[in-house]
């Protein structure tokens, strides 16, 4: 069926469409509370609680707790029906506040009620469960039951990354149908019958798909909840900041959830133009690099080779294809300064042929702009951009790792093979990296051809391979630590917003270049913004 029809909910019109049901109509027209995994609270919202319906999930109409009053055009009494499987029709009246709605919903809410554990105090669900939500809107206050509580299994590993609590479960079955319809892995299902039904993993099928962890959020109680989270920050001292996942060019949206300066998890955030509600695990666990151990927290430049060192040291140096001397932390005016009178010379003896530029998918655009015109102003014209490829499958995850990928082709840069051919064949004196993806299979399988060169710069988050031939490293901000935008693969640009303070001395990739280009004396490099904030102790 298809067009419009116009309904009526709680006295407001509205034109939705045809052949929708009551949920699925207003939560298409975006004014539907509570949308599912995430709880969306509108000021001009329609609240129908409910467990069982999600927008990307097929209808079970298992709950009973979304029910409504209706009225068809021509019927003179209304009816409870559930609001997740009712169509919609023109002129169809819906009434989600009367005393026989609220009735009903208390009458779901006791039945749930009957078995689940009073373990909210340690319940990590505590703060984000919809069965508490709804208990303290529509929940009795006593009980009428005397029998004692279902005793089911506890703490059950049902794969490597969800923990199940059998006893709080409320037999929804989003997490069976999310297997069986999203990943269609099929691991989970129930067992047994009425009264008796449980979750389960199929025997000898841990629930390990990559996608697993969704169904922890799906999971309107805390049966299903995170190994990576479990026990780790109450929700109620989160603030949760909207962001991108890094983790490959689709660019999943999430929600960054931060306590004490520290990313404690990410979360999905629904954009149905780029992930629905889902993100991949991989992608949801890369929240850990953030604060990871080898993370850079100053410029490293490196120390000329002791004019002591012996001859042995030297071929081993040699042998293992690393620059001489070391790395070590200075502070950034050395950095800018070592790099500054490196080129210097090379420009004026040889002129900006011999300098390259290699940009990184993991750069935003504000970031990936500057370096383009930071290497145009000072008129190199080889360069190219570094993509790390790794496995994609049909749901989300994209080969191309790197959030950034169409926004550095649309800067301009383009193949890294004619940067790498020139390398290769000597016509390199000084390279430019941003990010650690030149070292690697897709490009130079490792570092040894850059030994040899003159000047090696890098711009990164972590510590990588290229430190082995880098004469100045500067440390950058993750997409967590900054404003930025990215654009991903289908060419949406995402904006990220600061959800972390970084070390002072970590930066954007601009502002190194902006001091960099003032070092150079390049008056045509315009500076492109005044640095964020960073922390002032060392991480
Ligand atoms: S484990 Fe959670 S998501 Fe799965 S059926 Fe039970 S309550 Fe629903
Ligand atoms: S699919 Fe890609 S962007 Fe999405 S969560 Fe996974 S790694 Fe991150
Ligand atoms: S949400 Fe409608 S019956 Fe569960």
């Amino acid at each position: 069926m298809s067009g419009r029809v116009q309904i009526r909910v709680d006295g407001v019109d509205y034109e939705v469409e045809a052949g929708r049901t009551i949920l699925q109509a207003l939560d298409e027209l975006g004014v539907l509370c509570a949308d599912g995994s995430e709880a969306v609270q509108l000021p001009a919202g329609v609240e129908i609680p409910h467990y069982c319906w999600h927008p990307k999930l097929s209808i079970d109409g298992s709950c009973r707790m979304c029910q409504v009053e209706v009225r068809a055009a021509g019927d003179e009494a209304p009816q409870l029906v559930i609001a997740c499987n009712t169509p919609v029709a023109e002129g169809l009246e819906v009434d989600t506040r009367t005393e026989a709605v609220a009735h009903a919903r208390e009458g779901v809410m006791e039945l749930l009620l009957v078995n689940h554990p009073l373990d909210c105090p340690i319940c990590d669900q505590a703060g984000e469960c919809k069965l508490q939500d709804y208990a303290y809107e529509y929940g009795v206050d006593h009980a009428r039951t005397k029998e004692s509580r279902r005793k089911l299994k506890k703490r059950v590993e049902l794969g490597p990354t969800i923990v199940f609590d059998q006893e709080r479960c409320i037999l929804c079955r989003r997490c069976v149908r999310f297997c069986r319809e999203v990943t269609g892995s099929g691991e989970l299902g129930i067992f047994e019958r009425g009264d008796r039904s449980v979750v389960e993993t199929f025997p000898g099928d841990p629930l390990d798909n990559p996608y697993s962890m969704n169904v922890a959020d799906l999971c309107p109680v805390g049966a299903l909840t995170t190994r990576d989270f479990r026990f780790k920050a109450r929700v109620w001292s989160l603030e949760s900041v909207p962001g991108i996942c890094t983790g490959c060019a689709r660019g999943c949206n999430v929600q960054l959830d931060v306590a004490k300066n520290e990313v404690q998890r990410y979360r999905p955030r629904r954009n149905d133009a780029v992930n629905g509600t889902w993100m991949c695990d991989a992608g949801r666990l890369s929240y850990q690099d953030i604060a990871r151990e080898d993370r850079l927290s100053h410029c490293l430049v490196r120390t000329s080779a002791s004019a002591s060192a012996s001859a042995e040291a030297e071929a081993e140096a040699e042998a293992e294809a690393e620059a001489e001397g070391e790395l070590r932390p200075a502070p950034l005016e050395e950095a800018i300064e070592a790099v500054a009178s490196r080129l210097r010379p090379l420009l004026e003896e040889k002129g900006p042929g011999v300098i390259a530029g290699v940009a990184s998918a993991h750069a935003s655009n504000e970031d990936l702009r500057a370096f383009k015109t930071f290497l145009d102003v000072l008129d190199v014209d080889s360069i190219g951009l570094a993509v790390e490829l790794g496995k994609s499958d049909d749901l989300l995850v994209e080969a191309e790792k790197g959030a950034n990928v169409a926004g550095a082709r649309a800067v301009g840069f383009g193949d890294i093979a004619p940067v790498v051919e020139r390398v290769k064949g000597g016509g390199v004196d000084a390279l430019l990296v941003l990010g650690h993806d030149l070292i690697g299979p897709q490009a130079l399988p490792d570092s040894a051809l850059l030994a040899g060169l003159d000047t090696v710069v890098g711009f990164d988050t972590h510590r990588s391979p290229l430190e082995r031939v880098a004469h100045v490293v500067f440390p950058v901000r993750h997409a967590a630590e900054k404003s930025a935008s990215y654009t991903n693969s289908a060419g949406i640009v995402q904006s990220v917003q600061q959800a972390v303070l970084p070390s002072a001395g970590v930066l954007d990739e601009r502002d190194f270049l902006q001091r960099l280009g003032e070092a150079l004396g390049l008056a045509a490099y315009l500076p492109v913004s005044e640095p964020e904030p960073g922390r002032e102790e060392a991480p």
